[in-house]
């Protein structure tokens, strides 16, 4: 019988169990059989693998994290890791694998495939949003949801002293995360790697707030920019501006909790159609949604290609933040 394994591998994102749930029941719908590998490729080395059915996956669709474990393995940089993977593999009658996670795992997928008879797939799960192909990552949604509700809560305290903060989102080296944050919650300035940050301009720009009666600021600053984070901003900035300030770093508060219900949907829609790819006899790409619609772009390009910031949204912080 047919077999179609299914494994997260890098940072787990919100939204990764509803793509684990629609693989196995899409496949199970087929009737193809469906295992899950441990710890990503880790598992694949090690060879652990479980069986999955459609019940196996029950009351997983609303849970954070990933039922599956998720690593980032060195052993599977060498040719010698994947070497072991492929024999488990082959052991194991299994062609196909889908792959849900970043570039960094899509890498680990082509290299797999470079190697030995593997058909793999990807799904773009991260919620840092940073991979070329998609318009949104799995679990992209729900970090952002998650960063602004604790901004709201952050706003009330800054208003009540008076005081500016700076918050420093995920994101790794992309601005994805802390653009729509920043705009979402009404940020007074959004710091990114993708446009440079000038400290003398953030300066004037939090004394001008003060000089408008606002009573607070909130300075959302990307985990990736260029500045060195929020403490050193906030050290630099905040102390000339003489005002008491603090710094939040949100951290993996924003890699947790329940996915929302539009990463729900993307992480289905992705997840039945990378298996409905695979039964048409097809491998090698990644499974996206562009402007709503499914797209499939080689696993290759997704980390070849850079993906950009939506320029529109760039043009509106200033806009907005008057
Ligand atoms: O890639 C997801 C991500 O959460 C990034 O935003 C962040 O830089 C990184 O992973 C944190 O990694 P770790 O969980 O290993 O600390």
């Amino acid at each position: 019988m047919r077999r179609i394994a299914v494994l997260t591998s890098g940072g787990d994102a919100p939204g990764m169990n509803a793509g684990i749930r629609a693989v196995a029941r899409c496949a199970v719908a087929q009737g193809v059989e469906v295992v899950g590998i441990w710890h990503g490729f880790q598992g694949l080395c090690d060879g652990d693998l479980v069986p999955l059915d459609a019940r196996a996956v029950s009351n997983i669709l609303q849970r954070g994290g990933t039922v599956l474990d998720t690593r980032r393995c060195e052993e599977f940089r060498d040719a010698s890791g994947r070497a072991r993977a492929l024999e488990f593999l082959e052991r194991e009658g299994i062609e196909e694998l889908v792959v849900i996670g970043g570039e960094g795992s899509f890498r680990g997928a082509v290299a797999l495939a470079e190697q030995g008879p593997i058909k793999a797939v990807g799904v773009p799960g991260t919620i840092d949003n940073d991979v070329y192909g998609t318009d949104y990552t799995i679990g992209f949604d729900t970090a952002v949801n998650t960063a602004v509700e604790a901004i709201d809560r952050i706003r009330d305290t800054a208003e009540a002293l008076d005081r500016p903060f700076f918050v420093e989102v995920m994101g790794r080296t992309a601005g994805f995360i802390a653009l729509e944050v920043g705009i979402a919650s009404g940020a007074e300035d959004i710091l990114i790697s993708e446009t440079q940050t000038d400290l003398e301009q953030i300066y004037q720009h939090l004394e001008a707030n003060l000089r408008k009666g606002k009573k607070s600021s909130i300075i959302v600053v990307a985990e990736g920019d260029e500045t060195g984070g929020a403490f050193r901003i906030a050290a630099e900035v905040g102390a000339r501006v003489g005002l008491e300030y603090r710094v939040v770093i949100l951290g993996h508060i924003q890699r947790g909790g329940p996915p929302t219900a539009r990463d729900r949907v993307l992480a289905s829609k992705l997840g039945v159609s990378a298996v409905e790819y695979l039964l048409e006899g097809r491998e090698g790409h990644m499974v996206g949604e562009v402007a709503g619609k499914i797209t499939f772009t080689p696993l290759a390009d997704t980390y070849s290609h850079g993906k950009n910031l939506d320029n529109y949204l760039l043009r509106m912080v200033r806009i907005l933040a008057t």
